[in-house]
């Protein structure tokens, strides 16, 4: 059995928040923020949207357009690092609670800007281990609720949003996920960080003070590292599976910044019409921003059926991934 993507989803909240906002809140200018990242606006959440809300939205989305009933799903992996509680419960088990579904497999993926990639690939080894035919993956996130809007180098770059796909079995080798490749190198584990309120830094008024519970990035140095690991990252995984670039149709990055896309999308020598490029719209969401990127092309009528995709991000960790999926 093979696991093909059957569908895909997105929610994006509904509150605006511009470059010209941001400069009313921090030392910034929307012509700084521009130049080094692409960005202009970015979405967010209500104070009452919690993750969960955002990614049962975007689930119901793709269930819908696979013409499929909550009853069909056998398995949910919710990607995000802002879940809706600290612990527990799980982020997938607010979505299972809000969908009315029980009684099967439902938990979350830590693993930053690449969860979207490690859910897909859980989903995959499930499906082909004949332990799940539907899987709903999710990738949402309330950035937001874990930005420092007094830190410029970081609230400029995050925003809100969910997206999500049903991924099936299937038994036509065409449709199927080609490859996926996910890793993950812990050294630099402090280089994109919330250092408070876990185990390691107990939530304390200290830890509240320093505003250690919200996201820290060294900036600088994550895009060097960001940069040389997704070109290797990517070349291999063409490579492996004898595809060249012009072979694909559309290539979906993380949206983290469109310098880190471009950078990438050159050293494959790829075209302007086969990268997908939404980060100056959405910024940065996360997990959420791959299936968002889909969404975008879907709903603009680009993405067909048999479309091959290249999709690859990185994040805190950090983490990686990359994978061939047509459409
Ligand atoms: N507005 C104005 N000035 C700013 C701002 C801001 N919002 N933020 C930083 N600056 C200043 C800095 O203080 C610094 O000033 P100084 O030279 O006087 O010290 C100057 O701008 C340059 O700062 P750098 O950090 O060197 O700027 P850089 O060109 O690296 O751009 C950025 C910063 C956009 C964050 C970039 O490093 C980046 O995109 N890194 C990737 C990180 C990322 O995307 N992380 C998200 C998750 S991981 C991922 O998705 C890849």
């Amino acid at each position: 059995m093979y696991a093909a993507l059957r569908s895909i989803g997105a929610y994006i909240p509904k509150n605006v928040l511009t470059n010209h906002d941001l400069e009313k809140m921090v030392d910034t200018s929307d012509e700084w923020i521009t130049k080094r990242t692409g960005i202009k606006t970015r979405y967010i959440a209500d104070k009452d949207e919690s993750t969960s809300d955002l990614g049962v939205n975007a689930a119901r989305n793709a269930l819908e357009r696979a013409g499929m009933q909550v009853t069909d799903v056998d398995m949910i992996v919710c990607a995000t690092i802002s879940p809706d509680y600290f612990c527990m419960p799980s982020t997938a088990c607010m979505i299972a609670k809000k969908l009315e579904i029980a009684n099967i497999p439902a938990f979350d993926i830590s693993a930053a800007c690449s969860g979207f990639i490690y859910a897909l690939a859980t989903a995959k080894a499930f499906i082909e281990s004949g332990m799940a035919k539907n899987v709903l993956i999710i990738g949402a996130e309330k950035l937001s609720a874990i930005v420092d809007y007094t830190d410029r180098t970081t609230c400029i770059l995050f925003g809100d949003g969910a997206g999500a796909a049903i991924v099936s079995a299937t038994e036509n080798k065409d449709e199927a996920i080609k490859d996926i490749n996910i890793a993950a190198d812990g050294k630099y584990y402090d280089y994109l960080i919330t250092p408070g309120c876990g185990t390691n830094r107990p939530c304390s008024e200290e830890v509240l003070k320093e505003r250690e519970c919200y996201i820290k990035m060294k900036g600088n140095e994550t895009f060097k590292v960001a940069v040389k690991t997704l070109t290797n990252d990517v070349i291999e995984i063409l490579e492996k599976n004898k595809i060249k670039s012009e072979e694909i149709d559309f290539f979906v990055p993380h949206q983290a910044n469109y310098r880190i896309l471009n950078a990438v999308a050159n050293a494959l020598g790829l075209s302007q019409e086969q990268i997908v490029m939404t980060v100056s719209k959405y910024g940065n969401t996360s997990s959420a921003s791959i299936p968002m990127a889909i969404n975008e092309i879907y709903e603009q009528g680009l993405l067909k059926s048999g479309d091959l995709m290249l999709l690859d991000a990185f994040g805190g960790g950090f983490t990686w991934g990359s994978a061939l999926v047509p459409f």
